[in-house]
């Protein structure tokens, strides 16, 4: 068994084991054998509790944008060439491939090929004399999100029927816990074969997926019916269902309106009162109802995030052009008004900046600004089927959201505490406590639920789950 000798390790390698085993209170060595051990376990352990200082070590997976990862096992048949355009098939979807060939498949491409594609090693060898721990094969059959077979010939189903693992492939497929494509290609007479039928009902029994294999044209001349491998655009569209299955969508066909932000009361063309909102609760919510395939508007005071992807945003600045776009966005099945509208504007507007003047300050006096939420709560045509507001609040925080339900007429209230120490106007978390009329309950009951604390991602995504329930009687993970 090869030693390693940490001195050698390269300088951000061994600050990184430095940094990581003091706050582990192990020493650099047993840092080491831990994170091997996780390694090999296949688990997702933080690797990284803290940065890694630059140069960063040799990353196990290139691209920085990959999101999910292949092990590719390129079995012997013709077919092998077409697995080459899958390679890049699949790196185009964002996903990392690393090759496997069979001894077989290199008759047909050669590791090189798939190398220079997949800009990875490729592996050929069980027992790889390059590997210092000789547990490649676990690894890749377990530091991916899923196996391709392709092209899966009728030999390689056979050992893996039957749990062979005398080469590096049949060892990954019987090593591995990750689901498992298969793309079989074959001579029609073998595909059709009792031997490949049984072999087949038995994989699929074991939780195979199976894409093809077409019927057409086979590479033996005059030969023809099914075997034909599927093309490498039908494999890369299947495995990349199975690693990113399509999101639910209980939300579709429904529109939501949002108000997100603060706004913005001009004092004169220069001033403004302003609040600290940074919409980004809003946006979330937004961007969740979006995925959840509702129609989403989102009328936005001020902010400094993106417009999100697929939301139709209307930016506005004051509380008067918030009320008049939420009123342009009706209809809709539901509003969650999330903004910090102002509650006051300055009454005597400055069409020029104000001057100081020897007469003191100039007297600014304040109007109520419309009350959106109330107003389209109140509405009696065109009001949503279900109307939410946020009561954001620095004391008394569940008696005081209680209180809005009589005056703002909503039917949920998101209550959250905004006071300084919490952080939660313009960081990330949130802590929400959704209030709503009990169901058959005399008037004036309400229900109280106290989530825990959740980055504003997190509540956005149970607040839409909470939605969609209601209005649809679908949940998330149900509905498609
Ligand atoms: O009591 P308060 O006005 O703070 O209630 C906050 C809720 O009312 C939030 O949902 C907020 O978006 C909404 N609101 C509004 N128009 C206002 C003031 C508040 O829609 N002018």
């Amino acid at each position: 068994m090869a030693s390693l000798t940490i001195r050698k390790l390269d300088d951000a390698v061994k600050t990184y084991l430095r940094l990581r085993s003091a706050k582990n209170h192990r020493s650099v060595e047993e840092e080491v054998r831990v994170i091997l051990r996780e390694l090999i376990e296949g688990r997702e352990e933080p690797l990284t509790p803290f940065a890694v200082p630059s140069p960063a070590p040799t990353p196990q997976r290139t691209g920085a944008l990959a999101e999910a990862s292949v092990t590719l096992i390129i079995g012997g048949g013709i077919a092998a060439y077409k697995s080459l355009d899958l390679i890049r098939r699949l790196k185009e979807r964002r996903i990392e491939v690393r090759c496997v060939l069979t001894k077989a498949a290199q008759q047909f491409v050669t590791p090189l090929a798939a190398s220079a594609l997949s800009h990875e090693r490729v592996y050929t060898d069980l027992f790889d004399p390059q590997s210092e721990f000789d547990a490649g094969h676990i690894r890749l059959a377990r530091d991916c999100d899923l196996i391709v077979v392709a092209p899966a010939t009728a030999d390689l189903m056979a050992k893996m029927a039957n749990g062979h693992a005398d080469d590096l492939a049949s060892a990954i497929l019987l090593a591995t816990n990750r689901k498992v494509l298969l793309a079989p290609a074959m001579n029609p007479l073998m595909w059709t074969n009792a031997a490949t039928r049984r072999n087949l009902a038995q994989l699929q029994r074991d939780g195979v997926v199976l894409i093809g294999p077409n019927a057409g044209e086979m590479a033996e001349a005059g030969e023809a019916g099914t075997g034909r491998m599927s093309e490498a655009i039908e494999i890369a569209n299947a495995a990349e269902r199975l690693l990113r299955p399509p999101m639910p969508k209980p939300l579709a066909g429904k529109r939501v309106l949002i108000t997100a932000g603060p706004t913005h009361e001009a004092i004169d063309p220069v001033r403004y009162i302003a609040n600290r909102s940074s919409g980004k609760q809003g946006f979330a919510i937004a961007a969740a109802a979006q995925a959840a395939g509702a129609e989403v508007v989102l009328v936005s005071g001020p902010v400094d995030i993106d417009d999100p992807p697929g939301v139709t945003v209307k930016h506005v600045e004051s509380a008067r052009q918030m009320l008049e776009q939420v009123k342009a966005a009706l209809p809709t099945d539901v509003a969650i008004f999330a903004a910090a509208v102002a509650d006051w504007r300055v009454a005597n507007e400055g069409e020029q900046k104000l001057k100081k003047t020897a007469a003191g300050m100039p007297p600014l006096q304040l109007v109520e600004n419309p009350d959106i939420l109330a107003t389209i709560s109140k509405l009696a045509d065109k009001r949503p089927r279900l109307v939410i507001g946020f009561a954001a609040e620095t004391e008394h925080l569940i008696d005081n959201a209680k209180a809005k339900f009589a005056r703002k007429g909503c039917d949920w209230i998101v209550a959250n505490d905004v006071s300084p120490a919490t952080g939660v106007m313009g960081g990330d978390r949130n802590t929400v406590h959704l209030l709503s009329r009990k169901t058959g309950a005399p008037d004036g009951e309400i229900a109280v639920d106290s989530w825990p604390a959740m980055t504003k991602e997190q509540v956005a995504i149970e607040l839409v789950a909470q939605i969609a329930k209601s209005v649809t009687g679908k949940s998330l993970e149900s509905a498609s």
